[in-house]
């Protein structure tokens, strides 16, 4: 397999400041903070990207099965739209799973070029991928796609983008906006987006989506604080430390957050932080949507939405948009 040997240089090329210095820098400023918050992109080290796959089987976390039906139903619906020799850019790639279905019902398609921030993971991933398709040009980029990228450019029709698992999520509207804007640009004229977006639904159902019964969810939380242990030698006791997450009507978003169990005074990255027992950091915001409003971000963000599509159960949406 030559994946390893090609990809690489050109992931290496790619890689933006060191992930450790970012981790770094938002730790100090968001522990530093009056109210402690930490930017959710930093759950994704090696155990954190493993603690998420984990999530993705449980039970209770209907995003993953759910949004992977609607992509086997419509698959034959979105190659059509894309047409023969697309080139494929997932942000946020992660396992590469759901691309698979996309994969395998595009009509040859030209390049695939997977986005993500943790590079073990994502070379893995590609390595595995290429396995299954001989013949396709894999460049995995290691990037923050929440910042603009420069893509390499690769001969190809149509340039389909396909961002799933609702991590628009985790962008307050504004900032969803943004994305997608920037993504537009990326994607160039006449690109198209599959978007999977979480939906509004009752209470209990999204907050047990994000506070399982085996405790995965909460070990993916509290990987943060080990991972500043780790990378930033960080004294955090974990057991001092609970996950928390709940459903905040208001905004139409899960939060999770880390809540001190104690009053308390934690060493990291050279400097002391004090928490007050209850206290709490603020580590991830996952927005719920309604179908008609992803329409109308969308819109505000120079794209149309051609289809729409859900489950029996309206748990999770699929949008097909392209540039207006
Ligand atoms: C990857 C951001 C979509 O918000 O559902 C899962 C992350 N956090 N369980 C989500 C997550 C806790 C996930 N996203």
């Amino acid at each position: 397999m030559t994946l390893y040997r090609k990809a690489a240089p050109d992931a290496a090329a790619l890689v933006e400041a060191p992930e450790t210095e970012a981790f770094r820098a938002d730790v100090l400023k968001g522990l530093g903070a009056p109210r402690k918050s930490l930017p959710a992109k930093h759950f994704y080290d090696t155990a954190g990207s493993r603690l998420f796959d984990q999530i993705c089987t449980l039970d209770e976390y209907y995003p993953t099965r759910t949004e992977l039906g609607i992509l086997e139903a419509h698959a034959a619906d979105i190659a059509r739209h894309a047409g023969s020799g697309a080139k494929l850019v997932e942000f946020g790639a992660g396992s590469l799973v759901k691309v698979r279905v996309l994969l395998d019902a595009l009509d040859a398609p030209a390049a695939f070029v997977p986005i993500d921030i943790s590079a073990d993971h994502l070379v893995a991933a590609s390595a595995a991928l290429a396995l299954d398709h001989p013949a396709l040009q894999i460049t995995p980029v290691v990037g923050d796609f929440t910042r603009s990228l420069v893509l390499p450019a690769f001969a190809g029709r149509r340039t389909l983008g396909f961002f799933p698992g609702s991590t628009i999520g985790n962008f307050t509207p504004a900032e969803a906006r943004h994305f997608l804007a920037e993504a537009g640009r990326t994607l160039g004229p006449g690109a198209l987006l599959v978007l999977g977006v979480d939906l509004k639904k009752d209470k209990a159902r999204l907050e047990a989506a994000y506070d399982d019964a085996a405790g995965v969810t909460a070990a993916f939380n509290l990987n943060l604080l080990a991972r500043i242990n780790r990378e930033l030698s960080g004294t955090f006791d974990l057991s001092r430390f609970a996950h928390r997450a709940f459903f905040n009507e208001e905004e139409s978003r899960i939060e999770m957050h880390i809540e001190s169990l104690a009053d308390q005074v934690v060493r990291a990255a050279g400097c002391t932080f004090r928490f007050a027992r209850g206290e709490t950091i603020h580590t991830e915001n996952s927005y719920k949507y309604a179908p008609g409003e992803v329409a109308d971000l969308a819109r505000s963000a120079g794209w149309e939405m051609d289809e729409a599509w859900t489950d029996s159960e309206n748990l999770f949406g699929v949008f097909l948009l392209s540039r207006a």
